[in-house]
């Protein structure tokens, strides 16, 4: 799917990987950008109307839902990322609410919308999803490893709907999640680019960093639901 005169809803868009996904559907001439913020955004392009959309809240993301006519694109992008040991639950809980509860409960909310339009929804994951860091983010990984399974899943569930659901496993990218790591990083604004082309090119399982990719996509489970 190419973005050109599409509508797209990028869950937090107001700083990092998601503020460059909003930037570069603008600039590949997305219809109009719903931009996911949790704090007043304002932004100078007309097609971009911001939604206060905290993931975690049932009430903002039905009225969201409701502000949204017509959805060709959702982008599950918002995350958190906080550093554990896999003693305390409820730091994997607060992972779980955002990464995966979140981005389930967003997409039952719009998957009507991009139903109607055959769209697409393309959920940002991580390379920790299916190779964990144990040491330094583990509660991190296990969210992402889950919503890598709910992303096959639900890839596979509504292919026959003709809708695509993209897997995005980005590597170290050089946002404000990974200040202070001094790891080689991608640029959030060449990350949304590989996204967005990879969409383009019907991509099930998109590793923006060639450099991360870990193993050979697993596109299978979806190829054979189609
Ligand atoms: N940076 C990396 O190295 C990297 C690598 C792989 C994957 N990712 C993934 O890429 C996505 C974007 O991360 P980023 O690097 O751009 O990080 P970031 O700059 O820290 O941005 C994360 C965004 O998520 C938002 N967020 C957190 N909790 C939320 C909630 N309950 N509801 C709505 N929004 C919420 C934050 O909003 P506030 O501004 O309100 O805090 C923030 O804008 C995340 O899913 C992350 O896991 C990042």
């Amino acid at each position: 799917m190419t973005v050109k005169d599409k509508t797209v809803l990028v869950t937090e868009a107001n700083r990092g990987i998601g503020q460059a996904l909003t930037a570069e559907a603008l600039a590949r001439g997305a219809r109009r950008v719903y931009a996911g913020t949790s704090q007043p955004l304002l932004h100078p392009d007309e097609r971009v109307t911001p939604l206060s959309l905290d993931v975690t809240s049932t009430a903002q993301i039905q009225a969201a839902a409701g502000q949204v006519e017509s959805l060709d694109m959702l982008i599950n992008n918002a995350g958190i990322a906080l550093p554990d040991d896999l003693t305390d639950s409820a730091v994997l809980e607060r992972h779980l609410a955002v990464n995966l509860f979140g981005t389930y409960a967003v997409t039952q909310a719009f998957l009507p919308a991009v139903t109607r339009s055959r769209g697409a929804i393309a959920n940002i994951l991580s390379v920790n999803a299916p190779a964990p860091l144990p040491f330094i983010i583990p509660a991190y990984s296990v969210s992402k490893a889950a919503a890598f399974s709910l992303t096959q899943s639900l890839c596979a569930r509504v292919a026959g709907q003709r809708v695509r659901v993209h897997a995005v496993l980005p590597g170290p990218v050089d946002t404000d999640m990974t200040r202070g790591s001094d790891i080689p990083k991608s640029s959030s604004e060449s990350v949304a680019l590989a996204i967005f082309d990879a969409v383009d090119n019907g991509e099930d399982e998109i590793f923006p960093d060639p450099a991360q990719r870990p193993w050979p996509p697993a596109g299978a489970i979806c190829s054979q639901a189609a």
